[in-house]
């Protein structure tokens, strides 16, 4: 059984929490209107971190050019552009967001039942009640890492290309391509757009009403990642990783793949803990008993 080391951990953590932190915070529009009163600037975060620094409530940084802290600079302001930078990440993260919490594995595997912090949520901040789909998801799926080069590798550098439409003609694509993780999210499309988007896709995370629908928009070597919005969307991936045949397909909001080109081993599970950090500390989303509200819905459908 293949399991992730420790420092894989420790390295994995930023790009899901980024993805999701981007995701939420990228519906920034509706989380002002949806989810309370506009972020307050505050001039020093509590804790004396950073002082000068424009953060909104949940400590994002309002002014993204800000400065490096000091002892960052230090750390390494002397690396050559492009150098992989061990532990950067996430210092960076904890400057931030001091609220960053510890490591946890990206993927689900065999041991997930121990993961505490997701055991007792439902979708999308847990895996209550889908405990036995994920066993024999997971039975068929055999790997849990982000394949043996990658988790070979003890520096990678990581980048998320959101589906914004802002990379268009800014001619970046082979800048992106660059990077050791290149995630792209649901339907992103890369032929067509490759000079601006790149070629590479390390992994792409979708849900059901998300993910490619036609088979030859997958690109050949990415990884399906799943990322579970509600207990259905396990049964889905359960039907996809064996390729049966959907049956019925009430309960989805839109339209689903019927279909997903991808060998069982080259399907993951996302933890839903990035996604229970993201709603919980990042976004400050109300419990709500664990359940989804309806304005992350309309998130959903932004994606
Ligand atoms: C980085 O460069 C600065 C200024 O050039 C120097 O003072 C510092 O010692 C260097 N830091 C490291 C870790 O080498
Ligand atoms: C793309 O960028 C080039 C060079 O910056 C510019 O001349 C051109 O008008 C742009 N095309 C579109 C469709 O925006």
């Amino acid at each position: 059984m293949k399991t992730m080391k420790p420092t894989h951990k420790a390295l994995f953590i930023l790009c899901p929490t980024l993805v999701l932190g981007f995701i939420y915070y990228s519906s920034g529009k509706l989380h002002l209107h949806v989810w309370g009163p506009k972020p307050q600037l505050e001039t020093e975060i509590t804790g004396g971190r950073i002082v000068g620094s424009v953060y909104d409530k949940q400590g994002f940084l309002l002014q993204l050019d800000t400065k490096l802290p000091q002892e960052l600079a230090y750390k390494y302001g002397n690396l050559s552009e492009g150098a992989c930078k061990p532990g950067y990440a996430a210092a960076k993260m904890t400057t931030i967001y001091p609220k960053f919490m510890k490591p946890a594995p990206m993927f689900l595997d065999r041991n997930f039942k121990l993961l505490a912090k997701v055991s007792n949520y439902l979708p999308p901040f847990g895996f209550k009640t889908q405990e036995k789909v994920i066993d024999s998801i997971l039975t068929a799926t055999k790997y849990y890492g982000l394949g043996e080069h990658l988790d070979s590798l003890s520096c990678k550098r990581c980048i998320i290309v959101g589906n914004g439409g802002i990379l268009f003609n800014k001619s970046l694509g082979s800048r992106i391509d660059e990077y050791d993780v290149v995630v792209r999210l649901n339907e992103a499309p890369v032929k067509g757009y490759s000079k601006d988007v790149g070629t590479k896709t390390t992994i792409r995370i979708t849900y059901p009403e998300g993910a490619i629908q036609k088979s030859d928009n997958y690109e050949k070597d990415s990884l399906f990642v799943f990322s579970a919005f509600k207990p259905l969307d396990f049964k889905w991936l359960r039907q996809m990783v064996f390729k049966e045949k959907l049956r019925g397909t009430e309960g989805f909001w839109k339209s689903v793949a019927h279909y997903v080109p991808r060998e069982p081993t080259e399907m993951r599970i996302l933890n839903p803990y990035f996604i229970q950090e993201a709603a919980f500390q990042f976004i400050g989303l109300p419990l709500n008993n664990g359940l989804m509200g309806k304005g992350v819905r309309h998130m959903q459908a932004s994606l």
